[in-house]
């Protein structure tokens, strides 16, 4: 059974001097919602969670690009089982609002078949990026298929949208987040921490 999310939506956030964050962010940011080490330690347990459940051949991991790729790395890092490494390019957003148009980059979904597949992911928004991904990789017939999200914004939930991760990092509110390979207008990936940017940035 894999461990329940992490509810960081009554969090305070931490003031930016508190941690040491890049003088360039600095101004950029509200606070911080996840300290880096934090994330981390949640990351080994979500890697635990995962090797839980045994398979027989390779695990067939796949990254979604570019924001789950810090998350992708400390997690596969720490998988009991022999793990194929993946990437797959998709994305949505502009700005800090979905665009409701999904990126979509050549990606040969063949490779699922019959293969045991977890699709890493950085955060679950509307939902839609990861439903649409889902839905090609399970037209495959994959042998089994599991999904790994660092962050969670259920506030933010497409109603049409039914996949719920099978496991989860932290639960977010409804705030545009950086950090730990999130990015605006890809800016902030390099930021160890989850931060809260300023409010006139995101409108
Ligand atoms: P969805 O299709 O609306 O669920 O969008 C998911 C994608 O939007 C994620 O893979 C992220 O790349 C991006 N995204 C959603 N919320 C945030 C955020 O708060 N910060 C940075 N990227 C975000
Ligand atoms: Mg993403």
């Amino acid at each position: 059974m894999a461990s329940q999310p992490i509810d960081m939506r009554h969090s305070p956030l931490i003031e930016v001097d508190q941690l040491v964050v890049s003088p360039a962010f600095e101004a950029d940011l509200k606070g911080i919602l996840i300290p880096k080490g934090y994330v981390d330690a949640r990351i080994e347990k979500l890697a635990a969670d995962v090797s839980e459940t045994t398979v027989n051949g390779d695990l067939l991991a796949i990254c979604v690009l570019n924001g789950a790729m810090h998350f992708y790395d400390k997690l596969i890092g720490q998988i009991s089982q022999p793990v194929e490494v993946d990437t797959i390019r998709l994305g949505s957003y502009c700005g800090t609002s979905s665009t409701g148009v999904i990126l979509e980059y050549p990606f040969d979904y063949r490779k699922c078949q019959g293969r045991d597949v977890l699709v890493v992911e950085d955060i679950i928004d509307t939902g839609r990026t990861l439903e649409r991904l889902v839905g090609r990789i399970k037209a495959e017939n994959p042998l089994s298929l599991r999904v790994a999200c660092l962050l969670d914004k259920p506030e933010r939930r497409d109603s049409t949208v039914t996949l719920k991760p099978d496991y989860v990092g932290f639960v977010i509110p409804d705030l545009f987040v950086v950090g730990y390979g999130l990015d605006f207008n890809n800016r902030y990936r390099g930021l160890p921490h989850i931060a809260v940017l300023q409010d006139q940035l995101t409108r």
